[in-house]
């Protein structure tokens, strides 16, 4: 089976709806014909300062939503990044064949950072992706599911996965993104031109999961459309149209062309007030299991207990052959 890996920060509040369609949706799917490991990130979550009550919080919180999306520990290997000490081992051999302009380039460290001020932003900010790099890598994964703001991560991970297999020899397998084009860049509710996200959106155009689903379908039926009325698939003419729609065929498996032709003659208020029905219909259960998860904190513990064993086994393996083609004196 081929191999998959990704990750998720562990943020305050929920995910959001961009978070699940772009990439949990597909580790769900993903966990059925592959060999899965998906994390919490929780070590890339302190690039940027995080109470230390709230972080543990909401790394539980991570993992519960994940189990409550449908994740299976059965079928795949759920686990928190700072379990595995590999993650942090590896990442300084990657910091160290990486260039500083190389890293320099990197969007979204230049937009973090903007945001923070040059001064606050920390060096971690600007070395997150050489981590993420690591991450992947450790697992020789072969695809990483994700949204579209990942893609240029992924280009690094591939970049210096070639570079390490050039100048030590062959260690890691070259990953490829997994994006899928329909949901790969969920855009805010209010605003069709900016990803959906927790730091750049208005509260009314940002799906968070696990908020009420009475205030979550007002938002969606409030979504900003365009003047004209036709129901129509044009991410080009009609984004915040577009955006409806991909969320409504992905979230209920009927093809963009189907429902075209369903809303065809309607009104945009029809659609948006089925659409708000079909999110309301995904959030409610989710909400009643994610608290069941969060209701037992010991099963949810010892559920990543048992998936940093396992992702252990495969990333020491990995670890320690690339310490060796590196030429690390190997320990007694
Ligand atoms: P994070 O936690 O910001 O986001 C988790 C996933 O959600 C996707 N996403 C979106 N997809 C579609 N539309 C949106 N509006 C939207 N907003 C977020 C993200 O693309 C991501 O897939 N750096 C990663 C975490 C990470 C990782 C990794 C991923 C760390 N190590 C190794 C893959 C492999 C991040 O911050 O994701």
């Amino acid at each position: 089976r081929p191999r998959v890996l990704s990750g998720i920060q562990p943020t305050a509040g929920s995910f959001h709806l961009g978070n699940y369609l772009g990439a949990v949706r597909q580790w769900v799917a993903l966990q059925e014909s592959h060999d899965a490991f998906y994390m919490v990130v929780d070590l890339h979550a302190i690039t940027i300062p995080q109470d230390p009550k709230e972080l543990t919080a909401n790394t539980r919180l991570a993992a519960a939503q994940l189990l409550a999306a449908g994740l299976d520990p059965e079928r795949c290997t759920l686990f928190v990044q700072s379990h595995v000490p590999e993650h942090a081992q590896l990442a300084w051999v990657m910091n160290c064949l990486t260039g500083f302009g190389e890293a320099s380039r990197m969007t979204q460290f230049k937009d973090k950072s903007a945001k923070q001020g040059a001064d606050r932003a920390s060096v971690g900010l600007f070395t997150y992706p050489i981590l993420q790099v690591a991450d992947i890598l450790l697992y020789q994964a072969d695809e990483v599911p994700v949204g579209e703001d990942q893609r240029q991560h992924i280009e690094l991970t591939r970049d210096l996965a070639e570079r390490f297999n050039g100048r030590f020899g062959e260690t890691f397998t070259i990953p490829k993104p997994h994006i899928l084009r329909e949901t790969g860049k969920i855009y805010d509710l209010q605003d069709p031109s900016i990803k959906m996200s927790k730091s750049a959106s208005t509260p009314k155009g940002l799906i968070n999961l696990l908020d009420d689903p009475k205030a979550t379908a007002k938002k969606v039926r409030s979504a900003v459309t365009d003047t004209d009325t036709v129901v129509r698939y044009d991410p080009q003419e009609k984004p915040g149209v577009s955006n409806l729609l991909g969320i409504y065929s992905t979230l209920t498996g009927k093809s963009v062309p189907e429902l075209e032709q369903a809303y065809e003659g309607k009104l945009y208020g029809a659609l948006k007030t089925d659409l708000a029905e079909v999110v309301v219909d995904f959030v409610t259960p989710f909400r009643d299991r994610t608290q069941q998860y969060l209701d037992d904190p010991e099963t949810l513990d010892s559920i990543l207990a048992k998936g940093a064993e396992k992702a252990r086994a495969v990333a020491a393996e990995t670890l320690s052959q690339a310490y060796q083609q590196v030429g690390f004196l190997p320990a007694k």
